[in-house]
């Protein structure tokens, strides 16, 4: 269990950064998630619009603050109602979980706007453990960016005796001076990395802090769920490994130190505090010029002295494993365009195409869908070969199913479970995966701005 937390986002390093004044402080004046020792089976989850200290137009799932961590449990069923209680039609995508089709909130492809006043209710087993997520699939940058992301913990019973977890929800906000959320997007910048966010934020503080047992082992579970930043990890103060990357074990466990992982994507780690009582443990970004304290670890009470390697290996997931020799391969190709479009705009088009996958620019979120990139047969095992012809890292996800990853033209890399891949510029990777769950599947960058101007596209699984 989370046992504190560091009240508010700290002055000085949110003036210093970017300007933000004292209203922007008062952001994070809500109780940092707890994560409870409780197993979700059903929740009501509203989908509402509230002001966080000065910033307005905040919005949440749940009463106040950040939204719930939830918590599920493998095979076990899992229902939630979403209630629509904003101006805006919305849905919710369980990102990572495998759900049937129909449950997988895309609008159109597979279910209706739920709109203002609207319900829907959500019904699955999740078949795998781990950390994963949920946020809207409807004018998302819009919707994420005004706070409508949360994590999700499957929980396997099975998995080894942990001292203590805890969930870090990583994500910026895009405020002015006076705190109030600007411009979502610039599309200069739509065109090129995405549009950063100006304060950042771990469970909706700056740096929060959580104690954990001195000599203990924390489990660490991180989601991304920003909009557009990269991440590179490092862990200070102890001993840190990797043990799962979005929702998967790690074949091998390792060191996550320059780990780069980006919008969607999510990592466990296992850290022995220190034994020192008062010891600090920090996670940073040390990706680009400013290298940041995303949040710090205190040891309390006398050490534990557990060791790290006495930490049995977590259990595989149920993923069916693709058969290589019989696999037929489909070539994607992400590229920049100059090409229009299609789009109704309903669902938060940017007015702009800047991507493609194969040529072909797509938003997501017309009415009258482009022609999926391929016909899959169900229980057939196919291999992706992704290439990236842009100057850009995309993180490329893929909905329903999890892939396995094979190989990349520039990096050695573990066979990794995973569902989105953080495809390098010039790169080129191959993933594996059987197609075991009939549907419209989407394949799409989550970097919001990249994915709604044109970097979308589908799977169709018969
Ligand atoms: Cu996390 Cu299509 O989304
Ligand atoms: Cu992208």
């Amino acid at each position: 269990t989370v046992l504190t937390r560091r009240g508010l986002l700290k002055t000085a390093a949110v003036a210093g950064a970017s300007g933000i004044g004292l209203s922007a402080m008062k952001f994070g004046g809500w109780a940092a998630a707890r994560p409870e020792p409780v197993v979700l089976r059903t929740a009501r989850i509203q989908a509402k619009l509230m002001d966080v200290g000065q910033t307005r137009d905040v919005l949440t799932y749940g009463d106040a603050g950040m939204p719930p961590v939830l918590r599920m449990r493998k095979g076990e069923p899992f229902a939630a109602r979403l209630v629509n209680a904003i101006d805006d039609p919305t849905t919710i995508h369980w990102h990572g979980i495998r759900v049937p089709n129909k449950m997988d909130g895309v609008p159109f492809l597979v279910q209706p706007y739920v709109y203002t006043g609207d319900h829907f209710d959500y019904a699955f087993t999740p078949p795998d453990a781990g950390t994963f997520w949920y946020h809207p699939h409807c004018n998302t940058l819009t919707q994420i960016g005004h706070g409508l992301t949360g994590v999700i913990v499957v929980e396997n019973p099975g998995d080894p005796k942990f001292d203590s977890e805890v969930v870090l929800n990583l994500r910026d906000w895009r405020l002015g001076d006076d705190g109030q959320f600007i411009e979502q997007f610039r599309p200069r910048d739509a065109a090129r990395t995405g549009t950063y966010g100006t304060v950042r934020t771990a469970n909706w503080l700056d740096q929060p802090q959580y104690d954990a047992p001195a000599g203990g082992l924390v489990r660490l579970r991180v989601a991304i769920t920003d909009v557009t930043r990269i991440y590179a990890f490092r862990v200070d103060g102890s001993e840190a490994t990797v043990m799962a990357l979005d929702g998967n074990p790690v074949p091998r466990r390792f060191s996550p130190d320059a780990l780069l992982l980006g919008p969607g994507q999510r990592m466990e780690l296992a850290i022995r505090m220190p034994d020192d009582e008062g010891a600090i443990v920090s996670l940073r970004d040390v990706r680009g010029t400013k290298p940041k304290v995303l949040a710090t670890l205190r040891a309390t009470g006398s050490s534990l002295k557990r060791d790290i390697r006495d930490l049995a290996p977590l259990e595989a997931n149920p993923v069916a494993e693709v058969d290589l020799t019989a696999a037929q391969h489909i070539s994607l190709a992400l590229s920049a365009t100059a090409e229009n479009i299609p789009s109704d705009g309903i669902c938060g088009s940017l007015g702009y195409s800047f991507w493609a996958i194969n040529k072909v620019p797509w938003s997501g979120d017309t009415s009258d869908p482009t022609a999926p990139l391929a016909e899959l047969k169900l229980g057939g095992s196919y291999v992706i070969d992704m290439e990236n012809l842009t100057p850009q890292s995309h993180p490329m996800h893929l909905h329903g199913m999890s892939f396995k990853v094979l190989s990349s033209s520039t990096r050695p890399v573990q066979p990794l479970i995973s569902d989105t891949y953080l495809i390098q510029p010039n790169e080129k990777v191959s993933l594996g995966f059987v197609a075991d769950s009939p549907g419209d599947w989407l394949l799409h960058c989550h970097i919001i701005e990249h994915q709604k101007s044109g970097m979308t596209s589908y799977f169709r699984v018969v």
